[in-house]
């Protein structure tokens, strides 16, 4: 048995990380294709030394670029490599344009196709990750599908209920994983003079909130409005792509924004879960912020993850500061919450690559969520 593991973006390394430990565990002969779509240290090879991960035996080095450029530079370069190596499978996580490129160019070569947190739908179109998250399971031979909904979703589609393997999702093997050494070395809150309980901490890097000057200066005003109504530092560890359109679109931020580069994963485990509230328009902070117990509101029209919303964990507000500040105030006014975790038990990887190496019938697996 060969995988071939492909990662290309901040959340795809820190995603596959715990597939990377178990192969290592299970001394699975495997390789990594990096496809470099994320590349500044901040982005990148900080997660491979705080997770302590192997080098990626292939770099493609791609970079930034527009989208079919981008897919298109990968498909082109995965080739000759998954010619040369012959995997049984390439596994893919996520919605990026990594994912479908690594996605395409497997199942062209009649390589099996292996996609970790399969099902998702935001049902927006507009949105790039829609499409890649659709044509990577309409290739994929296994569907790794985080909970009832996506497999719902994906059987209604006309995939094989076969093919299909409710699991979990791997964010929560690494958020586990990572928590207590998290505790122990992070010192991110003292270095930037935070109390815990008495911040909010903001990301935004989707095209549909940054790309266009008017929507970010609509979410701008949403933190100006959450500022004067809830007093306390807005921590904004910024995504190179707003950086950029801040810079582009001449947006000058006001001082109690505490702007700061993108962090290292432990000091982000840190920094959320001592926030009072998380505002983000993230994947992957949508996932954490449910499992860390810390609320949120999704700064999003849609959301591909309704999880966290069914479960009360977190609202949809899109860019709409009054909708923001009447959900912060419910929130605020409580002295604890809680929820029930839809996004798996930590154990997720062991999951995928019990049913990949033919160990488990899906069956089973799907009793033990
Ligand atoms: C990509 C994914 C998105 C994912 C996000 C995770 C697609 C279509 N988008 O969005 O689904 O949520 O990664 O963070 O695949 N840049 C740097 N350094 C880097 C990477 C990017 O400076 O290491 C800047 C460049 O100006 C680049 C811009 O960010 O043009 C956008 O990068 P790109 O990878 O195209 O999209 P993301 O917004 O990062
Ligand atoms: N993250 C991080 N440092 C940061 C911001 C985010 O380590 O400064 C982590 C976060 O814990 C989560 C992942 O990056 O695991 C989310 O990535 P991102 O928001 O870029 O992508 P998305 O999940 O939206 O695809």
């Amino acid at each position: 048995m060969k995988i071939g593991i492909i990662v290309g973006t901040r959340p795809e390394i820190i995603k596959m990380a715990p597939v990377i430990r178990e192969c290592d565990k299970r001394k699975i002969d495997y390789f990594i294709i990096h496809s470099n779509q994320h590349y500044s240290k901040e982005m990148d090879s900080i997660f491979f030394e705080e997770l302590q991960l192997p080098t990626p035996h292939y770099n493609l080095g791609v970079g930034s670029g527009l989208h079919s450029n981008q897919t298109g530079n990968i498909l082109i370069k995965m080739e000759p490599i998954l010619l040369e190596e012959k995997p049984n499978v390439v596994l893919v996580q996520g919605d990026t344009n990594t994912v479908l490129a690594g996605a395409l160019a497997a199942s062209k070569l009649n390589i099996k196709v292996g996609h970790i947190e399969a099902g998702l739908r935001s049902y927006d179109k507009t949105m790039p990750e829609e499409t890649n998250r659709i044509m990577t399971d309409h290739i994929s031979e296994y569907l790794f599908a985080v909970g009832p909904n996506q497999e719902r979703i994906l059987k209604a589609e006309g995939i094989d209920s076969s093919k299909i393997h409710t699991v979990g999702n791997t964010v929560s093997d690494s958020l586990f994983q990572h928590l207590e050494i998290s505790a122990q070395k992070s010192q991110i809150l003292s270095e930037l003079n935070l109390t815990a309980g008495e911040y909010f901490l903001v990301t935004a890097h989707r095209a549909s909130n940054v790309d266009i000057a008017s929507n970010l200066l609509e979410l701008l005003n949403l933190f100006e409005q959450m500022h004067q109504n809830y007093t306390g530092t807005i921590v904004w560890p910024i995504h190179p792509r707003t950086q950029s359109k801040l810079k582009e679109f001449n947006i000058e931020l006001p001082r109690y924004l505490q702007l700061i580069p993108p962090v290292g994963y432990l000091d982000f485990i840190q920094l959320q879960k001592h926030a009072k509230l998380i505002l983000t328009d993230s994947g992957g902070i949508q996932e954490e912020a449910c499992l860390l117990g810390v609320p949120s509101l999704t700064l999003r029209e849609n959301t591909e993850r309704p999880e966290a919303v069914e479960a009360g964990a977190s609202e949809l507000v899109g860019r709409n500061a009054d909708k923001a500040v009447a959900a912060a105030k419910q929130w605020l006014s409580k002295d604890s919450y809680s929820w029930v975790n839809p996004f798996g038990d930590g154990h997720v990887a062991e999951y995928i690559l019990d049913i990949i190496e033919g160990k488990n019938k899906p069956a089973e697996i799907t009793q033990i969520i």
